[in-house]
């Protein structure tokens, strides 16, 4: 069997007529930019993750820009995020002038840790920044806490996350802006770059949406300097045809995840952290061992894809190395970045296609 990570076009085959008729609808207006479909998606995304606001934009790379931006996070500000994240968020960072201070990865959780964070937060500290990775949203009534007693905001990275569900609200307008990337391998997913800004904060709101038009309250009137930052009319139709398939999707990653669980349950590796209280969407599906590189080698020669989210912290990039950024000691993070490996779980992989992936895994740990 060949099974890949992600198959991106079984998803497209069951979508297909429909979008090609509705890209059809668009090219023939030739309305591309800032038409319906845009408005439609905003309004549609933003009362399904029950939030105010929902402002596209043109990636995640830029929604987190934006809402550094709109937070007013500049020159010499400190942001503080865990180690054990995509290199995409730290940019945003240094693109307004602030500085990432660094955290470990809290165990058994995806997260950062509490411990770490509270030690971190200086006079400098003008946000926490949490992704909820692969899927799982982070611990937020803790840190929305914590910075609260800090008078500091959490901006809230669900780019890894759409859909999911954290003490019975979508993980999303938890803290007070949350960007998603809405590129083409996440739960929803453009063909192409995309993202949304989600929040219930008017005040930000207007300022993203005036960010992202290059600060023009009117046309050709610029009231501040701002980006050019755009989800297109092909885009947003498409994520409009994609939305109200998300749950069940994400219901069908989940009953895969659950099935890896109970086969792994009695191997020498460790299953992704659940929580009761929080619905993780299995944007991937990690299991965490020290064997990682023989285990990869052999599901490799099984023909069964797999991926590694990340091999490095952020702290151990050439970019951060050659920016003689600070050096940090970070064990967690480091551990999950040696011995994570994720196994597909995207919705459309076939019953026949688990067990084989199942069968695969047992066979590797019952080897002398
Ligand atoms: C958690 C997270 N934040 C931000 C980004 C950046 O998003 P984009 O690739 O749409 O710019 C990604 C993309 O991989 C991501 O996973």
């Amino acid at each position: 069997m060949n099974i890949p990570l992600l198959d991106l076009t079984r998803k497209y085959r069951q979508i297909e007529p429909d979008l090609r008729a509705r890209w059809d609808e668009t090219l023939t207006s030739m309305r591309l930019l800032n038409g319906p479909q845009l408005a439609g998606f905003e309004r549609e995304f933003g009362a399904f993750c029950g939030v105010q606001h929902a402002i596209g934009v043109a990636s995640g790379t830029d929604a987190i820009f934006l809402s550094l931006r709109a937070l007013g996070i500049g020159e010499d500000d400190e942001v503080i995020l865990a180690a054990h994240a995509p290199a995409p968020v730290i940019e945003p960072i240094f693109s307004v002038g602030a500085k990432p201070v660094l955290v470990d990865k809290a165990a058994g959780d995806y997260g950062p840790d509490l411990g770490s964070v509270r030690a971190a937060i200086s006079p400098r500290t003008r946000a926490i920044l949490a992704v909820h990775m692969l899927g799982l949203p982070c611990d937020m009534d803790s840190l929305v806490r914590l910075a609260g007693e800090n008078n500091i905001p959490v901006i809230e990275d669900a780019s890894q996350a759409q859909g999911a569900v954290y003490k019975g609200e979508r993980a999303a307008g938890l803290g007070r802006i949350t960007p998603m990337s809405l590129g083409p391998v996440k739960n929803l997913a453009c063909y192409g770059d995309g993202g949304v800004v989600l929040t219930n904060d008017d005040k930000l709101a207007e300022s993203v949406r005036l960010l992202r038009v290059h600060g023009q309250a009117e046309k050709y009137n610029h009231k501040i300097y701002g980006w050019n930052s755009r989800l297109d009319e092909l885009q947003a139709g498409m994520l409009r045809l994609k939305l109200p398939t998300l749950d069940r999707d994400n219901a069908r990653r989940g009953e895969i995840a659950a099935r890896y669980d109970d086969a792994f349950r009695n191997l020498p590796l460790r299953t992704p952290p659940v929580f009761s209280d929080r619905t993780s969407v299995y944007h991937q599906y990690a299991i965490e061992t020290p064997d990682r590189e023989p285990l990869k080698k052999f599901l490799d020669a099984k023909g069964i894809g797999n991926g590694i989210y990340y091999p490095l912290c952020l702290h151990h990039h050439e970019s951060w190395i050659a920016k003689k950024l600070p050096k940090y000691s970070l064990p967690e993070a480091e551990r999950y970045a040696r011995e994570n490996l994720a196994l597909p779980v995207f919705a459309e992989l076939r019953d026949d296609e688990v067990d084989y992936i199942i069968a695969a895994v047992r066979e590797y740990f019952s080897r002398d």
